[in-house]
Order: structure tokens, then C-alpha cells, then sequence
């Protein structure tokens, strides 16, 4: 695997590449790799010739007193996670190299309505911080596929529309949550919990999947049982955020005639701000 940290190099390798007919696969990441990043890399070898993946803290998607600073930098750690999946090529770049001009001075991409629920009520800005820095990155990459983690079940749906709004010849593909044996979602952030918040924070995925068979059994109360999830993970020592019975195609909230559902979900705990999803099929 070469590891590239300039858009010059960046597009004189792939250019090469695509005169060779190859098809370009593509992972974006923030790094602090695990096992969820990794079964993206197979997705997109799997669905591709030459795969890139990028290892970028994007600072324009954190908000004022998050944890940009302290993010989890483990760039040789990841290196080789990366080549021992079979990655061609890791995107390394600097800020400087992202936004030239400095963030206050960069164009930025707005996509409206979806952005501004749940996350992007908890963390303003950070979906436009999200949608700019992959619009950028696919202008650099230009990938034929990119891939996405339904764990962040908001972003791929703001990616997908922003895509499709701005005609972008890139495919979006989603990719199921990796879990550990317990349940926990699989997260750069799970590192900030100690070992017993680590067992706590298995709770809000056990919520999600008794809310999900509440839905299955015909329970049409989605409030009801947005509280008492609520209400359930207060008790064992969450801090609530948004829990909320959605309808998948918008992520607005659920009615009693929609059939494909996602309850988002997002909890703090201790230092960690975790976020996990469900889908159902009525
Ligand atoms: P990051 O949090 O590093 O995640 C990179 C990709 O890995 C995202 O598509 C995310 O959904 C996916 N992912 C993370 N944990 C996962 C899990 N447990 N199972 C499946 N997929 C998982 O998301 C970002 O970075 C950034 O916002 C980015 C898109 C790179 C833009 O800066």
C-alpha cells in the first residue's frame, strides 16, 4: 500500500489507474481504524479494482468544545490495518493541503432539511462540515464507489442526497454496523469509556432491539416507546439526546402507515457521545 499526502500525487497515481480501465473504490475515514472501517475496505474491494481510503480528521465537522484536539491519531497503527486488508492506496493530507484558504474562507456544502435533525440539532454545522469535506475528497479521488457505515445512519443519508443533488458520477453504497460480541457498535469513541461505562454503553444497543420488537408485535405508540427507551437508559446512567422512531427514506418522524423504519439513537455516557441505529420492516 503507498501512502500519498498530496492532491498532486494523489491524482497523478489514479489517473494512471483509470487510463488503465480500472474501476476506483473508496473509504473515507478519520483513522483510529477498527474492525467497522476494515469491513468497509472488503466492501470496497469487493465492488471495485484499485481501493483508496482516507485518513483525514476533518476539522470542519467538529463543533466548538468537541473533541477535535484529543481525536485519536494512529496513523502507522492504521497504515497497517489497511495494507493487511488488501487497501491500494491511503490519502493522508494535511489541513493546509484540504482547505488552502483556511477554513473560514472554504465553500461549503449545505444540504438542507436532513441535516438540521438530530445530530445536526445536537452538533450544528456538523453535517455541512461532513457534506463539504466529502464533496472535496471525491473531487479528489473522483472514486467510482464509495463506501459509507449505516452505523452513521444520518450521514450516509446526507451523503446519498447531497450526490444525487449535485449529480456527482459516484456511487453510494451503505455498509452494515460492526458490532462487538456484546452488541456495542463498533467506535473510534468507545476508546474514551472505561471498562465499566464500556459495559453500560452495551445498553443502547439492547434498547434498540427490544424498541424494534415492540414495533414488530404492531405497537404504533413510537413516542411511548421513545420515552421509555429514554427513560431506561437515564436509569442505568445515560445522559439522553435523541431517540426517535423514523421513517427510513427521510428520517422524518414515523407514522402509523410507514412500513421501513430506522429508530436513530444517541446517548451520552461518561466522556462519549455514542450513537447507534436499528432498522425494521414492518
Ligand atoms: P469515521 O467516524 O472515521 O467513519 C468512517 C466510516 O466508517 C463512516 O462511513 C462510518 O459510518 C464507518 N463506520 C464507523 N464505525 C462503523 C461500524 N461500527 N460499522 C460500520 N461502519 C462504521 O464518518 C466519518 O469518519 C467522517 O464523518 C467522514 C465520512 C470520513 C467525513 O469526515
Amino acid at each position: 500500500m503507498q501512502t500519498i499526502h498530496t492532491i498532486a500525487e494523489l491524482r497523478s497515481v489514479l489517473n494512471a489507474e483509470r487510463r488503465n480501465g480500472k474501476r476506483i473504490g473508496f473509504v473515507p475515514t478519520m483513522g483510529n481504524l477498527h474492525e467497522g472501517h476494515l469491513q468497509l475496505i472488503d466492501q470496497a474491494k469487493a465492488n471495485s479494482d484499485v481501493v483508496v481510503s482516507s485518513i483525514f480528521v476533518n476539522p470542519l465537522q467538529f463543533g466548538q468544545g468537541e473533541d477535535l484536539d484529543n481525536y485519536p491519531r494512529t496513523l502507522v497503527e492504521d497504515q497497517e490495518k489497511l495494507q493487511s486488508r488488501g487497501c491500494n492506496f491511503l490519502f493522508a493530507p494535511s489541513d493546509a493541503e484540504v482547505y488552502p484558504h483556511g477554513r473560514e474562507a472554504q465553500t461549503q456544502v449545505e444540504v438542507p432539511v436532513i441535516s438540521d435533525l438530530y445530530c445536526g440539532s445536537s452538533r450544528p454545522g456538523h453535517f455541512r462540515g461532513v457534506a463539504t469535506v466529502v464533496t472535496k475528497l471525491f473531487g479528489m479521488v473522483q472514486p467510482d464507489v464509495a463506501i459509507f457505515g449505516e452505523k452513521d445512519f444520518q450521514q450516509l443519508m446526507v451523503i446519498e442526497r447531497m450526490t444525487e443533488d449535485l449529480s456527482l458520477p459516484v456511487e453510494i453504497q451503505g455498509s452494515p454496523i460492526a458490532r462487538n460480541e456484546k452488541g456495542l457498535a463498533l467506535s473510534s469513541r468507545n476508546g474514551y469509556l472505561s471498562d465499566e461505562e464500556r459495559e453500560t454503553a452495551t445498553n443502547l444497543y439492547a434498547s434498540l432491539k427490544a424498541a424494534a420488537e415492540k414495533l414488530q408485535a404492531g405497537d404504533k405508540d413510537f413516542s411511548g416507546i421513545e420515552e421509555e427507551a429514554q427513560n431506561k437508559l437515564e436509569a442505568v446512567g445515560f445522559e439522553r439526546d435523541y431517540y426517535k422512531v423514523c421513517r427510513r427514506y427521510d428520517l422524518q418522524p414515523a407514522g402509523p402507515e410507514d412500513k421501513e423504519l430506522v429508530i436513530l439513537a444517541a446517548a451520552r455516557l461518561g466522556p462519549a457521545r455514542l450513537i447507534d441505529n436499528i432498522q425494521i420492516n414492518l
